[in-house]
């Protein structure tokens, strides 16, 4: 079978099958003791202390639906349009606007953080969805570039107050949201979660060469929110859905790790005895002609498979909000699925490619300007780096 670039390779399947969860509720399922480790508000040690001698023990019940009751956004001061850009490299707005549909991206500046557009844009997920920070049991923190090493997941947690709740992150590049969406869906039918945030934000304005006009002209920063709860399995929103990734195609799009190792670390003697790796990642290269090959030719087949699952097809979708990276490759997944231009969300001219924040911003400008109402069933993809890509068949409330 072809790789996710079209080469023949026998380990990528592009309609895998799995077993699906049992729905129902069993008394052996049911989990009945949750160790809660956050604790309260103080020292680092306090709360180490606080959360062992506190632990919470909570009935919770598996086997649950789940559904999307709240999304928020945000996005940082800074307005770059593509006039901007064409002072800096050789480009124009023409060029960019037509081969991309992109117009005008926001970008880091001051001293925003990506974990201050999670919180923000998370606070707008709680709010619509009328649910409180301590109501929330787990924050998936979706994103490629935190703003620590190690991630920033327990950092949103912190500052939300979601004092009940732990937190991770994933990596997934562009298509990070999807993963986080699903896993919440998993966590909640699996583990019986009940409130579960999935926070996708990128920040890759910290990674692009400035001097590249193959690639700066592409991306913008931003945060979503989601606030995915547990329902019954009658009110289930989550209704298909379908993963992939092919690291073959890791060459064409990536950011990786450089070390320098110039300096070496001497002995009290001042004998060299090694040269300690200092790190640090290497800005956005990509082949932008084999990425927009790959996502035409992936992302519909990988809708498909979601839409199967879910007993659907592309006909009887209210929308398709694809991740924002380029018009032109949402008008050709949109032709490929016969799906027409009215039932597209598309926000990409605004902000151009914001990686893990796409699907909820656009989600988030869609459900506040009425666009998307209670009951709409969206077709929902991410792709890129890795490879990865994945759809989601979801229905909003
Ligand atoms: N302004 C003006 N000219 C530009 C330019 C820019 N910003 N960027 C590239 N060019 C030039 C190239 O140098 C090349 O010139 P040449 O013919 O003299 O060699 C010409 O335009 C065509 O370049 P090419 O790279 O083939 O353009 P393209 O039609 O493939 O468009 C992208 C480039 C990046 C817009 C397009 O490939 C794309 O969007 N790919 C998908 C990328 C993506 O979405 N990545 C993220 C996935 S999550």
């Amino acid at each position: 079978m072809a790789n996710a670039l079209g080469i023949v390779s026998p380990s990528v399947h592009c309609f895998r099958r799995r077993n699906r969860a049992p729905l129902g509720l069993h008394g052996s399922e049911k989990k009945t003791a949750f160790i809660c480790l956050a604790a309260a508000d103080g020292g680092v040690e306090g709360r180490v202390l606080d959360s062992a001698s506190s632990r919470s023990y909570r009935p919770r019940a598996v086997g649950m639906g789940s559904k999307l009751v709240g999304c928020g956004s945000a996005v940082p001061k800074l307005l770059i349009s593509n006039d901007d850009l064409a002072q800096i490299v050789e480009t124009s707005d023409e060029w960019i606007s037509v081969r991309t549909g992109i117009r005008n991206r926001r970008v880091l500046s001051g001293n925003e953080t990506l974990g201050g557009l999670a919180v923000d844009a998370a606070k707008g997920a709680l709010q619509m969805a009328h649910v409180e920070a301590e109501e929330v049991d787990l924050v998936i923190m979706c994103t490629s570039t935190p703003d620590d090493l190690f991630g920033c997941g327990a950092q949103v947690q912190r500052d939300l107050g979601c004092k009940n709740a732990w937190a991770f992150d994933i990596t997934a590049a562009c298509s990070g949201f999807v993963v986080g969406l699903i896993s919440a869906t998993r966590f909640i039918k699996g583990g019986g979660f009940q409130n579960i945030l999935v926070v996708g934000g990128d920040v890759l304005s910290r990674y692009v060469d400035w001097t590249d006009r193959g690639t700066c002209i592409l991306f913008g920063d931003a945060a979503g929110a989601v606030l995915v709860q547990a329902c019954g399995n009658d009110e289930d929103g989550l209704l298909g859905f379908d993963l992939h990734s092919d690291g073959h195609g890791q060459r064409q799009l990536n950011a990786p790790a450089k070390d320098d190792d110039s300096n070496f670390i001497s002995n009290n003697n001042g004998t060299s005895l090694f040269p300690p790796k200092k790190s640090s990642y290497s800005c956005i290269q990509m082949n932008g002609k084999e990425v927009f090959r790959f996502a035409v030719r992936c992302v519909p087949q990988s809708i498909e498979a979601a839409l199967e699952e879910a007993g659907l097809t592309s006909s009887s979708i209210d929308w398709l909000l694809l991740h924002q990276a380029n018009q032109r490759i949402i008008d050709a997944v949109a032709t490929r699925l016969e799906i027409p231009s009215d039932k597209v969300i598309s926000n990409l001219a605004n902000y151009g490619n914001t990686s893990a924040a796409s699907i909820p911003l656009a989600l988030d400008e869609a459900v506040r300007t009425g666009k998307v109402q209670a009951g709409n069933t969206i077709a929902t993809a991410g792709f890129g780096a890795g490879l990865t890509w994945g759809s989601v068949i979801m229905r909003w409330k």
